[in-house]
């Protein structure tokens, strides 16, 4: 049985829930305790999320907004958060030894990303190293996943995965119209919300065990092609061999083999 209903763009953009109607239709989805917020607008889930504390008594919060005033991507880039058109969805949980591998946890998030998709949507979708979903050589969702410090900056106290995915955007600003585009589904975004959080939640508690990099290899669009990659200001070109088993990319370069794992590099198929 289909757990969504499909409805044509135009009713979904016309039948606008309230906050709290979307909160309790993620909710019976949900297959965990899970602290539950949702906002017409806000400047950027992720970042909300970081205001937060998880509330005892249970162990995710998940933050979804309709639009985001300063959606934020990897390298300090924006993510172009349009009302209405996008599922912008952040979730907050505390951290443990298994978890504080971002990396990690980046490459486990796509491979619960696309999975979702793939059922919900009925599309085919691939990962470019290391948090970009592309649907047919354009991106479609991006994942930013952040550490929070406790107070004196010595550990990590919690970690936020922030999942933006454009759902039917039409009209993107001109410095992404070219590699950007939108499912263009009719999906009930509020079923993909928490499906992709039951993946989550799954993945998180099973992070050690469970592998996931098998199945991000098979869904990449980088591994045996030429790149660019960017560290530090400086690009250079190289071959995508491998992804180690944390996630990090191993690539043959003028100067040898090297692994990729810093958050602070970027790559571009050629
Ligand atoms: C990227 O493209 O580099 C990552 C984009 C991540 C966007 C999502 S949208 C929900 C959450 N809130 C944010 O501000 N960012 C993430």
């Amino acid at each position: 049985m289909s757990i969504f209903k499909k409805r044509d763009i135009k009713s979904v953009l016309s039948q606008k829930n309230s906050s709290a109607q979307n909160a309790q239709s993620i909710k019976k989805h949900l297959n965990n305790n899970v602290d539950e917020y949702y906002y017409d607008s806000i400047d950027s889930t992720n970042s909300e999320a970081k205001r937060h504390t998880i509330h005892s008594g249970c162990d995710f919060a998940l933050f979804v907004a309709d639009h985001q005033t300063n959606g934020r991507g990897r390298l300090g880039r924006t993510f172009y958060s349009p009302s209405d058109t996008g599922l912008y969805m952040s979730l907050l949980f505390k951290n443990t030894a298994d978890t504080e591998n971002i990396l990690k946890l980046t490459t486990a998030t796509a491979v619960c990303v696309c999975e979702s998709l793939e059922k919900l949507c009925g599309v085919c979708v691939k990962i470019k190293w290391v948090n970009d979903i592309y649907l047919q050589n354009k991106k479609v969702c991006g994942i930013l996943c952040e550490a929070i410090t406790d107070k004196d900056h010595s550990s990590i106290d919690s970690i936020v995965v922030g999942i933006g995915i454009n759902l039917c955007t039409k009209d993107f600003p001109s410095d992404i119209k070219d590699i950007a585009t939108s499912l263009n589904t009719t999906i009930d975004k509020n079923a993909l919300c928490a499906d992709i959080t039951n993946r989550l939640i799954y993945a998180v508690k099973n992070i050690s065990s469970v592998s996931f990099i098998k199945e991000y290899k098979e869904r990449s669009l980088v591994l045996g092609k030429e790149i660019f990659y960017t560290q530090d200001g400086v690009t250079k070109s190289a071959t995508a061999l491998d992804i180690d088993s944390l996630g990090a990319l191993i690539i043959k370069t003028d100067d040898g083999t090297k692994t990729l794992s810093s958050g602070e590099i970027s790559v571009r198929v050629k």
